[in-house]
């Protein structure tokens, strides 16, 4: 029997299932057409017509009816009539607002590129495709849409002391630095990333009011120094985009930022020994290959194992949440 929570496997059984796999494409570009014309916040506001929402979003009527036909068919829209509005996941997550996807699934759009190069890739690796405008900003805000939720969890389950020096390291948006600097007001929070994201979370901390709580430093983690000592530096979904090499290299200087009876801990979508599921973390692995020059997901014992040829001692491994997402800390 499948332990509680982990995620379902989705296999190739028959040949409706192997055509079901080879048209998921397909869904995936209607949703994120819909996404990139803007169709569901456009009905956040209501009901509409497909002619005047065509209007609204410079479109061809016709094209996008049939656009919404098939977000109707998925179950994302509902139809009355010839009125098309939002279903609840649609309002919930697609629209604007708190609980908001939008950013996380532009991301996937701008990497469709890099994806439908994979073959060339992964016979020959390469020159990859340069990145569209506004690429950082889905990515950062998308980071954000993907750590909301975990972040709480994180940082209950992480407690700070007063006055612990804590290093976000490439901590994009800055989700687990503010969750963890509201919950421990003592504890003093540094964001280290490169120029262009911090562009982006000076944006999103602006918007949440959360400026102050956290200390921003500039810089290439890879050429620059980081910094320190820090009491605690949490790594979350950074291995993943570095080789094997370029991690054991980073790890090294984390040990070596970190104070006398410091911790290092390592957050990532996790595989399991083999590499071959959970689907999610295998999946995503892919599109490490895709959108990185040596990246791939690890799995526990990799990240342990990369800890110990970095020089750390004493690597624990928590057990991963429902999406394979696990951390793995250690102490010099
Ligand atoms: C996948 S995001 C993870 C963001 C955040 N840690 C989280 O878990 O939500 C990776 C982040 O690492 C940053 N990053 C990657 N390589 C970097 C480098 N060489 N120097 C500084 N930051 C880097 C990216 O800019 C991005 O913000």
């Amino acid at each position: 029997m499948k332990p509680p929570g982990e995620e379902p496997i989705v296999k190739v059984r028959t040949v409706e299932d192997l055509m079901e796999m080879a048209h998921g494409y397909q869904r995936s570009m209607v949703l994120f057409a819909a996404m990139d014309l803007g169709v569901f916040s456009a009905l956040a506001g209501g009901p509409s017509d497909a002619a005047s929402l065509a209007r609204r979003l410079c479109a061809d009527p016709r094209r996008l009816a049939i656009l919404l036909n098939a977000l109707v068919g998925v179950g994302l829209l509902g139809k009355k009539g010839k009125g098309y509005r939002n279903g609840e996941i649609a309002n919930r997550f697609l629209a604007d607002g708190p609980a908001s996807k939008a950013s996380i699934l532009l991301h996937h759009l701008n990497c469709w590129t890099e994806w439908t190069r994979l073959p060339h890739t992964v016979r020959a690796g390469g020159k990859r495709p340069g990145r569209k405008k506004g690429y950082q900003e889905n990515f950062i805000r998308g980071m954000e849409d993907n750590a909301r939720e975990r972040a709480a969890i994180v940082a209950a389950r992480i407690p700070l002391r007063k006055g612990e020096r804590v290093l976000d390291l490439g901590g994009g948006p800055g989700t687990y630095a503010v969750e963890w600097a509201k919950r421990y007001p003592g504890a003093r929070l540094t964001v280290f990333d490169t120029p262009e994201t911090l562009a982006v979370t000076r944006k999103i901390l602006e918007e949440k009011g959360a400026s102050r709580l956290v200390a921003l430093r500039e810089g290439d983690f890879m050429r620059e120094r980081l910094g320190g000592p820090f009491d605690f530096i949490w790594i979350s979904q950074i291995l993943h985009a570095y080789s094997e090499k370029e991690c054991r290299f980073l790890l090294r200087k984390a040990r070596r930022a970190t104070a006398p009876g410091g911790r290092v801990a390592v957050q990532e979508f996790l595989l399991k020994a083999g590499g071959t599921s959970p689907p999610g973390p295998a999946f995503f692995s892919v599109h490490m290959v895709a959108v990185t020059e040596g990246g791939k997901a690890y799995t526990a014992a990799e990240i342990a194992s990369l800890f110990r040829l970095s020089g750390f001692r004493k690597v624990s491994a928590g057990r991963p949440d429902a999406r394979g997402v696990g951390v793995v800390t250690a102490r010099p």
